[in-house]
């Protein structure tokens, strides 16, 4: 298949494109360019090839970008709860509107398959008990409420023609060389590395699904070679049901493997988001899939990561590995105004 990905400059697009390409599909990138700076490790035998990468902000896409595709995996959004918050507005234009437009164009331009990114943030609060793709949204952050009204709106394209399948993945963890440690597990296991401390920023009670980015990888390529009539127009809750947990329980697990270091909790109420997913449907009825990592291999992973790039503070605190913190940059430096678009 010709596939256009976007976002194969972030944390899952690094490791999606060269997934692909290695089960003989020919893939072709777009992407911004946020976090280009940040480049944690190279890892030539699980990167066959780069894609040919179009460098283009997604609102500015054309029809004639779409043409000769089978399929678009979308990807690219400013991604995570923090990174939502600190901007909505421009978060809906490029969450939303251009999501939907991506689908829309892609559609008009003849791609009969669309697989979509969403997220189990979209669940925002739960009670503890298990959700499922049928279980009501509670979105709690612009980021997550972007991820719902996609959903609606994409899912009113599909038709015959037109088959969109919508992955509500849960937090990802694992190694990349576009590295991100503004998320949980890979945030506590680079602060056990660097400071000997686990320090979680809540009380440590929210439950938290987890998925390992390959995982995700695999999901996506399920997706891309399903029966159509299997997925046009789903939801699938990407994880497993096993890798649900809550915040201190990711934070041991951590301390298990990052020997020696001490576990401490934030305020009560530091976080809100908590939800628990249950992953039936996509292990029953996404052919082919499986999940292979949990969250003790992922930590695993990690470590020696960490100890093969000699992973230190200043690594650590690298701007470009914290999206929030890369965005502030290139706003205050001028490189990018206040709507993110690069200046010129
Ligand atoms: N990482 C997770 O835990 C997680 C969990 C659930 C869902 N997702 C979803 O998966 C997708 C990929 O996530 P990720 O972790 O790789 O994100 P990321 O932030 O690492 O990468 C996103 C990429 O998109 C690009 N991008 C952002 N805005 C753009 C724009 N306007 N035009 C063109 N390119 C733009 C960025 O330059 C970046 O390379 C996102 O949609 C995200 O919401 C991620």
């Amino acid at each position: 298949m010709k596939i256009l990905v976007t976002g194969t400059e972030g944390y899952i697009g690094c490791r999606l494109a060269p997934y692909l390409i290695a089960r003989g599909h020919e893939v072709t990138g777009l992407d911004t360019g946020f976090y280009r700076d940040g480049w944690l490790y190279t890892q030539p035998s699980k990167m066959p090839v780069s894609p040919r990468t179009i460098l283009k902000d997604l609102r500015n896409v054309a029809e004639g970008d779409f043409a000769g595709f089978d399929a678009v995996v979308h990807l690219a959004e400013l991604s995570n709860d923090p990174l939502g918050e600190n901007n909505p507005e421009v978060t809906f234009r490029i969450n939303h509107e251009g999501s939907v437009r991506i689908a829309q164009m892609a559609k008009a331009a003849g791609v009969s398959r669309f697989i979509y990114a969403s997220s189990c943030s979209a669940y925002g609060l739960g009670s503890g008990d298990f959700l499922s793709e049928q279980s009501p949204v509670h979105p709690q952050t612009a980021y997550a409420k972007c991820k719902v009204l996609v959903e609606r709106d994409v899912g009113r394209l599909v038709d015959d023609r037109f088959c969109a399948v919508f992955l509500r993945n849960a937090t990802a963890f694992g190694a990349s060389p576009r590295m991100r440690f503004d998320i949980v597990l890979n945030d506590l296991c680079a602060r056990a590395w660097t400071t000997r401390e686990i320090t979680m920023t809540s009380d440590g009670s929210p439950w938290r699904p987890l998925v390992h980015i390959e995982d995700i990888c695999e999901a996506i390529y399920r997706a891309l070679e399903a029966p159509v009539d299997a997925i046009r127009g789903e939801i699938f809750n990407v994880g497993q049901n096993s890798e649900n947990y809550r915040i201190r329980e990711i934070a041991d697990i951590v301390a298990q493997v990052f020997e020696g270091c001490a576990v401490t909790a934030g305020p009560p109420g530091g976080d809100n988001r908590s939800y628990r997913v249950a992953c039936d449907k996509i292990a029953t009825r996404l052919p082919g899939f499986r999940c292979r990592w949990n969250a003790r291999q992922g930590a695993e992973e990690l470590r020696s990561v960490f100890e093969r790039v000699g992973f230190d503070r200043t690594m650590y605190q690298f701007r470009a590995y914290t999206r929030l913190k890369q965005l502030k940059h290139l706003q205050q430096t001028g490189q990018v105004d206040a709507d993110l678009f690069w200046r010129e």
